[in-house]
């Protein structure tokens, strides 16, 4: 991954859960290696192309509503009984960066739930917070993007609001492969710009208990 030395999880996993404890939110490019976003990505477009996907919600449980004018991308989940070889590599450094931030944050992380995403041409999702208000669960959002040679004029940013409701100032996050970005799910307003290019994800939430 990122660090000289991969088995340290200490050293690999600094910058994010220090971003996390100082501003709640972080973007780390080529945090996964090319050849390992490819193997997700082709999985991706594997299952897209198979019709394994579905149409995103909004809310969950019984509040799952679809709403196209909210967000039109397609999700399908990772099921952890099933994981292919690739998942399970990102997983587990899933696991190891969720152990970290217990360890530097307190946060009782305790699993991590995740899809992969696909935003055809034209698909956006709507500004909007990751906790549903319901159920506050979902307490670190991150997302691993798995687009290579991604260029300005494709858009498809993750605009991450970062003053509450206030519309400034706010970050742009390219969805580059390999980069990763971690927030906490709570605090940030975010919303995905539409795309002139089909754009590819493993997005997830690590989850406190109810
Ligand atoms: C989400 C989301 C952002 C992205 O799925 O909740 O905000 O950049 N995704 O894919
Ligand atoms: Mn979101």
């Amino acid at each position: 991954m990122a660090t000289e030395n991969p088995t340290d999880p200490d050293e690999r996993f600094t910058p994010v859960t220090e971003a996390l404890a100082t501003r709640g939110w972080g973007v780390f490019p080529g945090f996964v290696p090319p050849h390992e976003t490819e193997a997700l990505a082709s999985e991706c477009r594997e299952s897209w192309q198979c019709g394994c996907f579905r149409h995103a919600g909004v809310g969950q449980g019984d509040s799952l509503q679809f709403r196209p004018e909210v967000r039109n991308d397609k999700v399908l989940w990772l099921d952890p009984e099933r994981v292919t070889p690739a998942q399970g590599r990102w997983l587990a450094v899933l696991e190891e960066l969720r152990r970290a931030i217990n360890h530097s944050l307190y946060l009782g992380l305790f699993e991590f739930e995740g899809h992969f995403a696909l935003y055809p041409p034209g698909s956006f999702y709507r500004k909007h917070s990751d906790q549903f208000q319901a159920i506050g669960l979902r307490t670190v959002t991150a997302i691993l993007y798995l687009n290579e040679n991604w260029q300005p004029e494709n858009g498809g940013q993750l605009r991450i609001y970062l003053d509450g409701d206030n519309t400034e100032p706010y970050v742009d996050v390219p969805p580059e492969a390999g980069t990763l970005v971690c927030f906490l799910s709570a605090d940030y307003l975010h919303e995905v710009l539409p795309a002139t290019r089909e754009r590819m994800s493993v997005t997830g939430w690590f989850r406190r208990r109810e």
